[in-house]
């Protein structure tokens, strides 16, 4: 079926627009984006995809999950009506929050479908906010550029979803580019398109399947601990903003007065700010091993310093450890459930897949997912989508 099939069965017309809308992986950098750090994320050939038109009615929208086979209609003159969870929060948050940002949103129909996991930690939510706010600022010639259209996208999910994310989702989904890393800056939001050259490496994405209730309470409250750990170091050092401006000196000058889960917290996001560019000379020197050393590196501070793994996660990286085709793994994304991202040796990457799945299977009798993905472009138009 083409998403244009979709929508017009269900609004009985064909859409004008349709949208494509990616998800991402990040190479390096998990938790800096909100402390102003450093990423390394690319947009993936996985999508949520759109189609749109404008609305009979000026003052309604009405939003189909193809997926969900589910319908959310909402008043635009009724923004606060926040809903109760799931998609619909993503949706009225977008609008709201472009409506807050002085785009006069009106009545539209909207339909779409994803191919990208939920809860895998490949941004299937940023994908929602952006290809939505995307289809609308081009519905409706609103004129917000793609950065003012990222920071609503973020914003909903603050304000409607309730996890306070940094940038880096959003960013990723729709400034990304076909075959390029995006190294960006999450203080200035300066930014730099890397291509991404593995030599005779692959990436390999493992799925644990499992998805944390935890992770958007203690996303929030990691969040907060960085921010403790700030507003301690400032009677010190006033001119720190971030833990951006931090050094292990520093930190290690203070530790006493902190409460140990504080420390450990900025410990690792003062490092992981250091492996990402560390990994970004790692790939200029072509030196991989270098580089999937880091990856280990974050994986044991994400277990140990900033506990956001779980035992499927940590399973997955051990398994990898003793692999000579593998030569790094770590937990992406938020944590508590979703992908570990692998450094893989090409031609081996078969067997990598036969051999961890079976063992995962054994261990918890879940079926683990593997993707390999392509680099795809950032939020576009397109012409028809089959899904
Ligand atoms: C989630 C958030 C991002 C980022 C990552 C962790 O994906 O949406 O902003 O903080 O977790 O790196």
């Amino acid at each position: 079926m083409t998403i244009t099939k979709a929508f017009e069965e269900q609004f009985g017309e064909l859409p004008q627009l349709q949208i494509q809308a990616p998800g991402r992986i990040n190479l390096i950098g998990e938790h800096t984006d909100y402390n102003e750090g450093f990423v390394l994320p690319a947009s993936i050939d996985k999508y949520i995809s759109f189609a749109i038109n404008k609305g009979s009615r000026d003052d309604l929208a009405r939003v189909y999950s193809i997926d969900k086979k589910e319908l959310y209609e909402f008043k635009l003159t009724q923004l606060d009506a926040i809903p109760s969870g799931g998609w619909r929060n993503y949706i009225i948050g977008v609008v709201a929050e472009m409506e807050k940002a002085g785009a006069k949103v009106k009545g539209f129909d909207c339909v779409f479908t994803g191919n990208l996991p939920q809860g895998a930690g490949l941004s299937s939510s940023a994908a929602l906010e952006c290809g939505l706010s995307y289809g609308l600022n081009e519905i409706f010639a609103l004129g917000l550029s793609r950065l003012e259209l990222v920071k609503c996208s973020q914003k909903a999910e603050h304000n409607y979803v309730g996890v306070k994310c940094g940038i880096m989702d959003q960013f990723t989904s729709m400034m990304g580019q076909e075959n390029k890393v995006i190294r960006l800056d999450c203080r200035s939001l300066d930014y730099e398109y890397f291509p991404l050259e593995l030599g005779d490496f692959t990436i390999v994405l493992c799925n644990t399947n499992i998805a944390h209730e935890l992770a958007s309470s203690e996303y929030n409250v990691r969040r907060a601990q960085c921010e403790e750990g700030v507003a301690l170091l400032q009677k010190y050092y006033p001119e720190i903003k971030s833990l951006r401006d931090v050094d292990i000196n520093m930190l290690q000058a203070h530790k006493s007065e902190m409460e140990d889960v504080i420390y450990r917290r900025c410990k690792y996001i003062v490092e992981e700010n250091l492996r990402v560019l560390a990994f970004c000379d790692a790939l200029n020197n072509a030196d991989f091993e270098s580089a999937g050393a880091l990856l280990y590196q974050a994986h044991e501070g994400m277990r140990t310093e900033y506990e956001i793994s779980c035992k499927e996660l940590d399973f997955l990286v051990e398994f990898t450890k003793d692999k000579d085709f593998v030569v790094g793994s770590r937990l992406m994304g938020g944590g508590f459930g979703g992908c570990t991202i692998n450094l893989v040796k090409q031609k081996d990457t078969a067997q990598f897949i036969e051999e961890i799945s079976k063992v995962y299977l054994k261990e918890f009798d879940i079926q683990l997912g593997c993707y390999h993905v392509n680099i795809g472009s950032g939020v576009k138009s397109v012409t028809d989508i089959e899904y």
